[in-house]
């Protein structure tokens, strides 16, 4: 057991861990993951405050996450519940209260909020104890709700929540509100470049770049773990790679109406051109100031080439758009990147591209049926992409399914 004073360091350590997260996804997940971790609870799900209502956002179950085969993970729906007195979130949200139930099942009588009992039933679970907290900034708003479920003692018995840890827990929600806040800053600095690039190729959605970065994440997460690469490591270069990959096509702000606007296949001129927004891309983040730079840099470079070495724009210095030295193929043009001369978060942004691509809609083609799809991915793999990560792809592809729900063509 811990000290107070043990106890307050343990909690100002992990604020610092969280501040370090900038992608708003992976930080509502690292928030519920260190927050459940001090208090020992078997589950927990995090809301977000939007448009006055409770996003519900992320959900973990320790005891439902044993059930699945190792590597997999819990599938869930997003939902929005409204912030009232009705619902133990809506309310904490409301009265900027915390709750500590010892028992959900037994509500004291006349409060006017009620346990939805829902989840239980379709998951089987029991939930038992609650720690519901709100996420309170500096200013005094809530910005979002935090519910800590089934706090456990070492041989595996349901607990209720120690009233100690309430002030911690409340030290800890503050510092995750402001983290909440600049990563949701960040966001929307990225969807407003989005936005921008959007006004030029309506095809670069924002429901398409969050897709994109969801499935290079998750696709990168499984290729690294099996792999071998420290989860210190994966984590780090799954947030930069989130943003990153949203800006994969931001390249295309410099490429003319007349070619992007066009309701029809590229001639190969066109195409030529088209080309040309990886390397014009990559500049914008030619002055590296951070990894988010670096990472957003390689991903517009290497989003096009392909794991033949038939991809482009190969081997150039982006700087010049020329081919590098020795590099120079038989037109004139530069070589094609292959295998693993394409840094990693090229060859999974490529991946997760063409099957959102495959997905969508297009000026000159529907949107494919998952099988088809499927059957393209598959036979690519060696060809277009990096066949581990393929295989990587396949074994979580109900990640990739809920993903494409997540974020819906609007
Ligand atoms: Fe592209
Ligand atoms: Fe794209």
């Amino acid at each position: 057991m811990l000290d107070e004073k043990q106890k307050l360091t343990h909690i100002i350590n992990l604020g610092h861990e969280i501040a370090r997260v900038n992608d708003v996804d992976l930080l509502l997940e690292r928030i519920l993951t260190v927050a459940r971790r001090f208090v020992n609870a078997d589950a927990g799900s995090i809301y977000v405050k939007e448009d006055n209502r409770l996003k519900f956002s992320h959900t973990q179950n320790e005891t439902m996450q044993k059930k699945l085969p190792a590597g997999q993970k819990l599938i869930y729906s997003t939902f929005s519940i409204p912030i009232d007195n009705e619902s133990i979130a809506g309310y904490v949200a409301s009265t900027g209260r915390m709750l500590n139930i010892p028992d959900v099942y037994e509500l004291p009588e006349g409060v006017s909020y009620s346990f939805n009992k829902g989840y239980d039933a379709i998951s089987r679970y029991r939930t038992k104890s609650v720690l519901t907290f709100p996420l309170t900034n500096n200013r005094g708003e809530v910005i979002g709700v935090l519910q800590l479920i089934n706090a456990m003692d070492g041989e595996g018995n349901i607990l209720p929540f120690a009233r100690e840890d309430e002030p911690f827990i409340l030290h800890f929600a503050n510092s995750a509100a402001i983290a909440i806040e600049r990563a949701q800053m960040t966001r929307a600095i990225i969807l407003r470049m989005i936005r921008m690039a959007e006004l030029r190729d309506p095809k670069e959605t924002g429901a398409h770049v969050n897709r994109v970065a969801s499935y290079a994440v998750e696709v990168y997460e499984r290729w690294a773990s099996v792999r071998g690469v420290p989860f210190k490591e994966i984590e780090k270069n799954k947030d930069v790679l989130r943003m990153a990959a949203m800006l994969h096509d931001v390249g295309k702000v410099a490429i003319s109406d007349a070619i992007l606007k066009k309701p029809a296949r590229l001639d190969p001129e066109e195409f030529e051109a088209m080309k040309q927004h990886t390397y014009l891309g990559a500049r914008l983040f030619s002055d590296t100031y951070s990894d988010f730079d670096e990472a957003s840099s390689l991903v517009s470079l290497n989003h096009h080439e392909r794991w033949d070495g038939n991809g482009y724009p190969g081997h150039i210095n982006p700087l010049s758009g020329l081919p590098m030295l020795g590099y120079e193929g038989q037109n004139g043009k530069a070589l094609g990147k292959k295998a693993e001369e394409i840094p990693p978060f090229g060859r999974v942004v490529a991946i997760a591209d063409v099957y959102d691509a495959l997905c969508s809609r297009r000026a000159y083609k529907d949107p494919w049926d998952e099988d088809q799809v499927l059957e393209t991915m598959r036979k690519e793999s060696g060809k277009h992409f990096d066949p581990e990560m393929i295989e990587a792809f396949f074994s979580i592809l109900d990640v990739i399914r809920s993903i494409g729900q997540r974020y819906p063509n609007v």
